[in-house]
């Protein structure tokens, strides 16, 4: 039988008010733990559903995650997920500006570099905790017209073992997440836009994606909140510095044959 209380730890979400972030903090919450989410939306934040303590913080200002999560980890921090992560420019590498490269970049690499700073010392000195870095299949295959994103998702790997190697001595797991495609939103959002900059009928596009996975189908929110509990819990002792997909095998994000 899992055990997977966590009552008595604290755990901060980043980009928490929506989408994966918002279902892994209410897993959290449902598990026990005392959940800090941070979100750039205050309209998400305060409509948060009770029990998830929330603060409007926009985590590419490193200022303004300084003051969210000092505060939080004054009185101890055991979990930190690094969730946030935008999708940037759809757009082929010359037509990419200067200022989407670095607000992609800021937004989903630098981000997971500003929160783990301010928890790494907290957590090495009661010799335990986990942190989870959100990457995605795009940050292992690479996809043509994502350039700083796939290029943000594997740094974020690289991160992630270089964490892992220098926490883990100090009792410290570091791991991240591969997400496949999943249903919601933002993927609604990703296929539009590829079918726009690729002058393709949505469907076809939604099409192109299913192809690309193994078991033909995308994710839900909760498979992947599911493994996240399960690393944050004792079950997930022994597992550090590894990169977990939860993508039902994802062989190609960009099968060119359609
Ligand atoms: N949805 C997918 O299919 C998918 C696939 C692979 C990886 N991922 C990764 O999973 C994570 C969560 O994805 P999602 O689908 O929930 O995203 P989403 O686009 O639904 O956004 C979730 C939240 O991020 C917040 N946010 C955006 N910029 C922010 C900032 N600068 N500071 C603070 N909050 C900010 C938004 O307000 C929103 O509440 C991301 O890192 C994403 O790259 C998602």
């Amino acid at each position: 039988m899992l055990n997977t209380d966590l009552t008595g730890k604290r755990a901060a979400v980043t980009a928490g008010a929506n989408g994966l972030g918002l279902v892994i903090a209410e897993t959290l919450k449902d598990a026990g733990a005392d959940v800090y989410v941070c979100d750039i939306d205050p309209e998400a934040i305060n409509s948060l559903p009770s029990g998830l303590t929330g603060t409007v913080v926009d985590v590419s200002d490193p200022d303004l995650v300084d003051g969210w999560l000092l505060n939080i980890v004054k009185d101890g921090i055991d979990i930190l997920i690094n969730n946030a992560g935008i999708s940037g420019p759809t757009a082929a590498i010359e037509d990419i500006s200067t200022e989407d490269w670095q607000t992609c970049l800021r937004t989903n690499l630098d981000a997971m570099f500003f929160c783990s700073r301010r928890v790494a010392s907290a957590m090495k000195k009661t010799n335990d905790g986990v942190i989870i870095n959100l990457s995605s299949t795009a940050g292992f295959l690479g996809m043509p017209l994502r350039a700083p994103y796939v290029a943000a998702k594997f740094a974020i790997v690289g991160l992630t073992k270089t964490l892992a190697m220098e926490l883990g001595p100090h009792g410290v797991r570091v791991n991240a997440i591969a997400p496949g495609s999943i249903n919601g939103p933002r993927m609604d959002r990703v296929i539009a836009a590829h079918a726009e900059t690729d002058d393709l009928e949505v469907e076809d596009v939604r099409r192109m994606y299913t192809r690309g996975v193994s078991m033909g189908r995308f994710q839900d929110p909760d498979e992947i909140a599911d493994l996240i509990l399960y690393l944050t819990s004792d079950h997930g002792r022994s597992i550090n510095g590894q990169l977990l997909s939860v993508d039902g095998h994802t062989e190609t994000l960009y099968p060119r044959d359609m």
